[in-house]
């Protein structure tokens, strides 16, 4: 059975599609490596006595489960010394970490949120790793926060992981979206789903209805047609889903369609909104989009907005590319 892995498919896009250099190829390798542990760790559950909080708050003020500070650590780790990166970010740090004297530099910064969806942990439920990478912008040396503030379409590649039944890796570098599933004996990602595509229209989708009351008109009236089912404006009936893990919820998305909304409410209005612009939002957006997807905050496409800090949080809208379209003009209207 012939099989393209992971390296073969990042050789291929290197050398006949010249879509990326070696560096960012050694990166995503580096990364993908980083990821087969934490798939170890995180399939080891509570016989290595990963589960349960590390005692500890991150810089957004959520108690840090161990396999938080775990992943980070690993990813950290793996990327720090292969001469690709000029600095990292991370959910799990206030401040980017550069890297180590003595290693040398490269010309891209990774941003990641190590383990998504984290209150899953500890009942069994798919986690996952969020990824993106940008260039290091010319002229900056010594890399700070600003070199991270760049607009989402600025990403060179992006990716997640998933931790599920099997363990995945979806990736972008610009040319659609694809999927690679772990083969445990060999160790290998294998090439399984190439060119991923949403399909426009869907029936599914994914909201925490618990902050209906918070809900912004445009969002009420929205979710309003979709529950209305049958007898509704719609005139058809919906399904809904929620795992609470960004990754696993968009992943569904990518598997069979859906919208996946985490809206801007009244309550997370002062924060700007729920999750993360630089290592959710914009990955996902990325990945969503490069399969034939869409990703709004509502207001604005995801990718064009310049962030303004490292922790910035956005609306997310995204999925199914009539549906995201639907809601963005629903906004216009209201
Ligand atoms: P994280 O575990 O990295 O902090 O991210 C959790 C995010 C996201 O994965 C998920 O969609 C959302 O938060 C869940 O929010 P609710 O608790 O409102 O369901
Ligand atoms: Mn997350
Ligand atoms: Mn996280």
């Amino acid at each position: 059975m012939s099989r393209i892995t992971l390296t073969q498919f990042l050789i291929e896009q290197q050398r006949e599609q010249k879509h990326i250099p070696a560096d960012l190829r050694l990166l995503i390798e580096v990364v993908a490596r980083a990821v087969k542990t934490i798939s170890v760790y995180v399939g080891k559950g509570a016989v290595a006595g990963l589960l349960g909080n590390a005692g500890t708050d991150n810089v957004q003020g959520e108690a840090q489960k161990k396999l938080d500070v775990a992943a980070n650590e690993l990813l950290l780790q793996a990327n720090e010394w292969g001469g690709h990166l000029a600095a990292m970010a991370s959910e799990e740090m206030e401040m980017p970490h550069p890297i180590p004297h003595g290693y040398p530099k490269g010309g891209y910064l990774l941003v990641f949120d190590p383990l998504d969806g984290s209150s899953n942990i500890d009942v069994n439920i798919s986690v996952g790793t969020i990824f993106s990478v940008l260039r290091r912008p010319e002229g900056v040396t010594e890399t700070d926060e600003s070199a991270f503030l760049q607009p989402g379409s600025e990403q060179v590649a992006a990716g997640y992981a998933i931790y599920g039944p099997s363990t995945m890796l979806v990736l972008t570098v610009g040319t659609g979206t694809h999927g690679f599933t772990l083969d445990r004996e060999f160790g290998a990602w294998v090439l399984t789903h190439s060119n991923i595509t949403i399909p426009a229209d869907t029936k599914e989708f994914a909201i925490n209805a618990s902050r209906a009351r918070f809900w912004e008109p445009p969002v009420k009236r929205y979710i309003d047609e979709l529950l209305a089912g049958n007898d509704g404006p719609r005139g058809q009936d919906f399904n809904m889903r929620w795992v609470a893990s960004m990754v696993a919820d968009v992943h569904r998305i990518l598997a069979r369609g859906g919208i996946f909304m985490y809206p801007l409410d009244e309550k997370n209005r002062p924060n700007g909104g729920h999750l993360r612009l630089l290592y959710e939002a914009n990955p996902m957006a990325f990945i969503v989009e490069q399969a034939g997807g869409a990703a709004t905050t509502g207001r604005e496409p995801v990718l064009s907005i310049k962030p303004n800090k490292l922790h910035q949080r956005v609306p997310v809208i995204l999925g199914s590319k009539h549906e995201v379209e639907r809601v963005a003009r629903y906004h216009r209207e209201s």
